[in-house]
C-alpha cells in the first residue's frame, strides 16, 4: 500500500471516529413510532409536530388555564388526571416537558402505569399519598407523602399513587418529554384491540383462561 493511500484511510477513519462523536445517538422519540414514508403526501408529522412560524405563535399557545380546578373522581378507579402535552398545550413542542394536575379522591389512585418516554417529579397540595414504583429488578420502592412533598419516577419504571387520606387528595406532576406516553398496565394488557389471545395471557399470568376472560371483559 503507498504512503499516500494509507494517509487516506488515516484521514478517513478520523473523519469516522469524529463523526461518531459528533452524533452519538439517534435523537429520543417524541412518538410512539413514526413509520417511514417514501412521499409527504401520505405523511402526518415527524418526530414531534411541525412548527409554527415564530412570528405567528402567541401567549396563548404557551398557556393552559383550569388546573385549579377540582374534577370528578366518581369512576372507578377513583381518580382524574388533567394532563398538559404539546397536544393541548402547542407551545411545549421540542421542549422537552409537560405536567398534569390529578385529583385522587378517598380510597382512590392513579392505577400503576409508566411513561416510555420520561422521567416525573410530582409533588402534593392536599391529602397524604402513597407512591411507589417497581425497579428492573423487581424492587418496590414506595413513601407515604404529605403536602409539600416531592416524589420521583425514573423513566419507564412502573408507578402508581393511591389516596390513603381522609380528604381528596390533590397531585401535580411534571415530566421531561412534551408527549411522554402513558401505557397503564391492566388496560393495555388485557384491554387491548383486539385482545391478546387468552391462553397466551393465562401462561403469562399464571391463571386459566376463564380468569383471563373476565380480566379481558373489564378492560
Ligand atoms: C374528569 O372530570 C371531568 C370534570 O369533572 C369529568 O367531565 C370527566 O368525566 C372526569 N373523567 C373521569 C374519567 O372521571
Ligand atoms: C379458574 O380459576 C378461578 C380462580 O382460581 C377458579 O375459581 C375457577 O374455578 C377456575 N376455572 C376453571 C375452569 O378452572
Amino acid at each position: 500500500m503507498s504512503m499516500k493511500s494509507i494517509s487516506f484511510l488515516a484521514s478517513l477513519s478520523l473523519l469516522a471516529l469524529t463523526f461518531q462523536f459528533a452524533i452519538a445517538a439517534d435523537p429520543s422519540q417524541v412518538q410512539d413510532f413514526c413509520v417511514a414514508t417514501n412521499s409527504p403526501v401520505n405523511g402526518v408529522s415527524v418526530n414531534g409536530k411541525f412548527c409554527k412560524d415564530p412570528a405567528l405563535a402567541t401567549a396563548d399557545d404557551f398557556y393552559l388555564s383550569g388546573l385549579n380546578v377540582r374534577k370528578s373522581t366518581n369512576n372507578q378507579i377513583g381518580s382524574n388526571v388533567t394532563f398538559g402535552g404539546v397536544d393541548n398545550v402547542p407551545g411545549l413542542n421540542t421542549l422537552g416537558i409537560s405536567f398534569a394536575r390529578a385529583d385522587i379522591g378517598v380510597n382512590g389512585q392513579v392505577q400503576p402505569h409508566y411513561h416510555p418516554r420520561a422521567s416525573e417529579i410530582v409533588g402534593i397540595t392536599e391529602g397524604t399519598v402513597l407512591v411507589g414504583f417497581v425497579a428492573s429488578d423487581q424492587r418496590l420502592i414506595t413513601k407515604t407523602l404529605n403536602v409539600g412533598d416531592v416524589f420521583v419516577f425514573p423513566q419507564g419504571l412502573i408507578h402508581f399513587a393511591a389516596n390513603v387520606g381522609q380528604v381528596p387528595a390533590v397531585l401535580f406532576a411534571t415530566l421531561n418529554s412534551q408527549n411522554p406516553g402513558t401505557i397503564f398496565v391492566a388496560e393495555n394488557v388485557f384491554g387491548s384491540n383486539p385482545p391478546i389471545t387468552p391462553a397466551l395471557l393465562a401462561k403469562a399470568f399464571q391463571l386459566n383462561v376463564t380468569t383471563i376472560m373476565e380480566l379481558q371483559a373489564k378492560f
